[in-house]
């Protein structure tokens, strides 16, 4: 008696990693231990989830384990079958990692499927008949010969709504009525399993784990139409396919379900397998009969379509082998239940491939109608790594590309055309940030482009064209006339292609441009690619993404070689605030390091940070000044306004003096530094630091005026005016309000009230305990703060610990500290006592809602509240630009009422004025601000004297240019800290600089990426 059956997927996909071995342990353990007469085991096709495999469903309970190797097989049976419980290590996990998914119902990615073309992947034995049919196979064969007309049959398909699965989406009902009253005789029928897509397994998929649900629906087809021959159109590289359909047509002949007489009714029909070469064109209907026919594979002109004339000249019906596959079960459930699902214009399901950058790739089958968003995120678990999402290309190498902002597009035919792209059949290709779009585009167009049958013009000469001008705009070459050129090109050969391979080739390169066109005139403009993929615009990975473009090979090397002052040149001009960012940037140029694919990226921001403060503490500082000194340019007379006194307003005055320009930093505090001097605390970023850097700027000619308000004391049109150029970098200063009961009560702070007071050394009026809001830098500084001025401190964020937006080690330093974290909690009330005092923070749980345009969650807040018991509040959610500045201004803003910029100079809509910093971009980070203090002094070095001079402010330095012994250096050597004990009441820096030998080794790890074959990198 069976009591379990163990079901294997036996799909490509786990062959190829190892399925085969599990299968024979599996067999072997249940036979050890006298299981094998009431556990059996089944060899199924793909069961979906293929980068989990290889998979195993066990039924009837429903526990489902992932990449099963041989050697865990005989605990799992230990486990599973003779102690009755699961075997946990294998069970799937969810997106955090803690839970695990007892059962498939639980699993999302395959729970919140329908299936109806897979029902029975994943679940028969394909290589079985009897399995076929004890799942109600040939019912509808037999349902057809016996009790249907052809004409029934026909009406039968047109009033399901079935449209073709092939790309186009033609009602499949309406091409067989034609296919049938084509006089001419014989005539053929034809399965299109070419599935030349790259990434695409759909078809492959069916083909393997039921091959005869499409047989039956060829039959069915070849009755309906009146055709007595049938041909299964394969590639040659699906050998599993090849095999398990031969098997099936065998046993279907011998059981009487191919050949003559069918079910005794005079039905002949015959079936052989055709295969393919795997060219891409052949999958294009006309291309595949002449390529059945023996014949080169071209596509034909149409008319005559293949209803008319086609294989052999005869009438011929070709489908997909998802369409003939839907055939049965609409037969068997009737066209009304089949036209209940999917939307208004499409009905039924589709499966789609999942592939790229998403955490579930395999296969999905859903209605039509569910939305991109539920497809990708749902059932595809999202992008993996904490990455964000960017587009999802859908179509196959043809299709187009979908950024986030349409990720609730129900997916159809016609909703998909509208946005630029295509069903095609059904691949769907996730992209997260690290995406390059010009890369994508010229990625997809290559390969149709290789794939050209060369037949017709516009598509040979065409493809090719424009994939010459990807090329140049990938090298940096490219022009803005380029575009328009592209556009043009994407035009001609789109229109005047022959076959649908030209007609959507242009789709990729269409849909990039509308929709990241920005990135396109980045790499023109700029010559840069933000994704990094372009190898040729960058020097190194970590330059790349670091957004002050630092040549940290560059640096690391020089120190390497010993030779500090030439290291500190370079740091310092390309960073003029070294020391500073070297305490409290984000580092992202880490998160591309190559050496963290053979231990851990090279720790770039300390290095940085021990070269700046070595040559402060040194005479190095004053050499490297003088040396910086000789290369500034002559005085051009121009008068340069810079108002902030911030990283962005800093670095735009250093560079621009520097360029010769009379610079003048206007100011509203006492002092220079902005956030750097008055938010950021002192035991992180000590206030003598950022006031050496800034004496170093002023070294180089900037003029500092204190206490000067933009608004109050200085008018804009009046700076406008005394000067050639101003450049605005206010910062954000306002924080941003929570709208909940109690957040105005007196004495709440935010956190820039707060930490700005002890900045000025005011001791705030704090609590005992406090609560902080927010999942920030500026909520764990302000957290950090608050306990040293001895208050218990609890941190309270929507979302999970992952999801903060501090920088992680900041947060491990304030659990360390004692601060309490409560996550997933958003604050709905301020509890105010009997005397006005604040008593609590009252707040509710959130759980995981909806997934956003960047791919995450959005925290969803529920009923379920608590108090949290506390006498001071500390909101710390975000800040955002002066309103009320920014009105009197009289600069055209954005819709979010932030001053609007070029994206290209900084140009606001007064040609004489630019702005920049976190007062345009939002609060974002000092070296993202500090670069669009670069930035404008580029543009307005530009417009005030008509040449490009940016670059010859850099000294060219000579450094050994061999690539390092891999593996040097040992280890990582992590950022130095303070035990604890020693950092928790203190407000001296917690955080000693490197030692000589640290940061030598951490030179010795760089693997010098920007040494390249036939480039001595001299030439930046
Ligand atoms: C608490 C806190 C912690 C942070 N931690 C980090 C971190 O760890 N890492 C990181 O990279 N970033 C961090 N940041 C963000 C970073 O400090 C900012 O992104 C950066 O300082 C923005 O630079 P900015 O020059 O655009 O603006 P600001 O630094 O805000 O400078 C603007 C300047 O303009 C002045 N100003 C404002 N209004 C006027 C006016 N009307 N007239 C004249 N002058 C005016 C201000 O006084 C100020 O000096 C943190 C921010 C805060 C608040
Ligand atoms: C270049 C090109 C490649 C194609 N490749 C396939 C394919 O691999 N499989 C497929 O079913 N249809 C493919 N098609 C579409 C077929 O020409 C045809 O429309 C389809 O097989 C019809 O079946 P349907 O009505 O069931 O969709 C391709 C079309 C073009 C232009
Ligand atoms: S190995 Fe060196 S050059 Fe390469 S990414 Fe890392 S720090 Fe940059
Ligand atoms: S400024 Fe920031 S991103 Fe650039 S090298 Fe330094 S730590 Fe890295
Ligand atoms: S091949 Fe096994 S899940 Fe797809």
């Amino acid at each position: 008696m069976i009591r379990s059956h163990v079901l294997v997927c036996g799909g490509a996909g786990c062959l190829s990693s190892g399925c085969h071995a599990v299968q024979e342990t599996l067999a072997s353990e249940l036979k050890k231990h006298g299981l094998d007469s009431e556990v059996q085991m089944i060899v199924t096709g793909c069961m979906g989830p293929c980068d989990l495999g290889p998979v195993i469903l066990i039924h009837p309970d429903g526990t489902f384990y992932q990449r099963v190797t041989a050697l865990d097989v005989p605990a799992l049976v230990e486990e599973h079958f003779v102690k009755g419980r699961p075997y946990k290590k294998l069970l799937p996990k969810d997106e955090v990692g803690d839970n695990v998914f007892n059962t498939v119902r639980d699993f999302a990615f395959l729970a919140k499927q329908t299936k109806i073309i897979l029902e029975n992947c994943g679940l028969i034995d394909a290589e079985n008949i009897d399995e076929y049919i004890a799942r109600d196979g040939y019912a509808a064969l037999g349902k057809v010969l016996t009790e249907m007309t052809p004409e029934q049959v026909i009406a039968e398909i047109k009033a399901s709504g079935l449209r073709g699965r092939g790309g186009a989406g033609f009602p499949t009902g309406v091409k067989w009525e034609l296919m049938r009253r084509s006089p001419d005789a014989p005539k053929y029928i034809i399965c299109n399993a070419d599935e030349g897509d790259p990434g695409a397994f759909m078809n492959r998929a069916v083909l393997e784990g039921d091959p005869h649900r499409v047989m039956e629906g060829m039959a069915i087809g070849a009755y309906a139409m009146g055709a007595n021959r049938g041909f299964i159109y394969i590639r040659a590289e699906y050998p599993l396919a090849i095999k398990r359909l031969q098997i099936a047509i065998d046993q279907a002949y011998k059981n009487g379900l191919l050949g003559n007489n069918l079910f005794e009714k005079g039905f002949n029909f015959g079936l052989e397998l055709r295969i393919g070469a795997g060219a891409f064109v052949c999958g294009e209907e006309t291309a595949l009969m002449r390529s059945i026919e023996g014949r080169r594979g071209q596509p034909q002109p149409r008319p005559p379509f293949p209803a008319q004339r086609g294989l052999w000249g005869k009438p011929s019906n070709i489908n997909n082998v998802e369409t003939w596959a839907a055939v049965p079960v609409i037969i068997r459930n009737g066209a009304g239940w089949y036209n209940k699902i999917g939307t208004e214009k499409t009905k039924g399901t589709k499966v789609f491939a999942l592939a790229g950058k998403i955490k579930n790739t395999g296969l999905a089958e859903v209605p039509f109608g569910t939305p991109l968003r539920d497809i990708i995120f749902e059932i595809g678990g999202g992008v993996p790594d904490g990455k964000q999402f960017k587009a999802v290309q859908t179509g196959g190498p043809s299709g187009g590309v979908i950024p986030g902002q349409h990720l609730d597009t129900p997916v159809e035919y016609e909703t998909l055309q509208k946005l630029g792209s295509i069903m095609g059949s059904g691949g769907m290709v996730v992209m997260d940030e690290d995406s390059c779009m010009v890369g994508v585009a010229r990625f997809f167009l290559e390969f149709c482009c290789d794939e050209s049958c060369g037949k017709c013009p516009p598509c040979r000469v065409g493809t090719k064209q424009m994939l010459n001008l990807l090329d140049k705009i990938s090298h940096g070459y490219g022009t803005l006339a380029d575009l328009d050129k592209l556009e043009q090109l994407c035009t001609i050969v789109r229109d005047a292609s022959l076959c649908g391979l030209g007609q959507t080739a242009p789709n990729p390169v269409l849909t990039t441009l509308r929709y990241f066109r920005h990135e396109y005139e980045q790499h023109i403009r700029e010559h840069r690619c933000v994704a990094g993929e372009c190898t040729a615009l960058q020097l190194s990975p970590c330059e790349n993404t670091c957004p002050l473009n630092m040549n940290i090979p560059g640096f690391l090397q020089l120190l390497k070689e010993g030779r500090l002052d030439d290291a500190f040149e370079q740091v310092v001009m390309d960073n003029p605030l070294p020391s500073t960012t070297g305490r409290i940037c984000q580092h992202p140029c880490e998160i591309r390091c190559r050496r963290a694919g053979m231990d851990a990226s090279v720790n770039m921001r300390e290095t940085h940070r021990y070269i700046g403060d070595v040559a402060y503490q040194s005479h190095v500082a004053k050499k490297v000044l003088k040396r910086i000194l000789k290369r500034k340019k002559h005085a051009t007379g121009r008068k340069v306004a810079v108002i902030g006194a911030g990283p962005s307003g800093l670095s735009a005055a250093f560079y621009l003096a520097l360029l010769g320009h009379k610079v003048t930093v206007y100011e509203s505090a006492p002092d220079a530094g902005g956030m750097l001097r008055y938010a950021l605390p002192q035991y992180r970023l000590p206030k003598n630091v950022v006031a050496k850097e800034i004496s170093f700027i002023r070294s180089v000619g900037v003029q500092f005026k204190f206490n000067a308000v933009l608004g109050k004391t200085l008018k804009l049109d009046k700076l406008a005016h005394d000067n050639d150029a101003v450049f605005l970098a206010i910062g954000t200063w306002e924080e941003t309000a929570l709208g909940i009961p109690g957040e105005d009560a007196e004495g709440l702070y935010t956190s820039l009230e707060f930490l700005s007071a002890i900045a000025h050394d005011k001791k705030p009026r704090l609590g005992e305990k406090v609560a902080v809001i927010g999942g920030g830098n500026s909520a764990i500084d302000a957290a950090r703060s608050a306990m040293r001025m001895g208050a218990d401190v609890t941190i309270v964020y929507r979302r999970s610990r992952e999801a903060m937006p501090a920088i992680p080690d900041e947060t491990e330093q304030a659990l360390e500290e004692g601060a309490h974290l409560i996550t997933m909690v958003a604050p709905v009330r301020v509890v105010i006592g009997k005397g006005g005092q604040v008593t609590g923070l009252e707040v509710a749980k959130t759980v995981p809602g909806k997934f956003d345009s960047r791919g995450r969650r959005t925290p969803v807040v529920t009923k379920e509240t608590r108090i949290i018991p506390c006498d001071m509040v500390i909101k710390a959610i975000g800040e955002r630009p002066d309103s009320q500045i920014t009105k009197a201004l009289g600069l055209e803003t954005t819709q979010w009422k932030t001053i609007k910029v070029d994206p290209w100079t900084l140009q606001t809509s007064n040609p004489k004025v630019y702005a920049g910093g976190d007062y345009t971009s939002g609060s974002a980070n000092v070296a993202t601000a500090m670069c669009s203090g670069k930035k404008a002094a580029k543009t307005i070095d530009r417009a005030l004297t008509g040449q490009d001079r940016f670059e010859e402010l850099w000294p060219k330095f000579e450094y050994d240019w061999t690539v390092p012994p891999s593996g040097q250096g040992g280890g990582r050597n992590p950022a130095r800290l303070l035990p604890v004990e020693k950092r928790k009441g203190t407000w001296i820096d917690v955080s000693p600089t490197f030692t000589e030998w640290q940061a030598k080794a951490e030179c010795l790890r760089c693997l010098r990426c920007d040494i390249k074959t036939g480039t001595d990198g001299k030439s930046r």
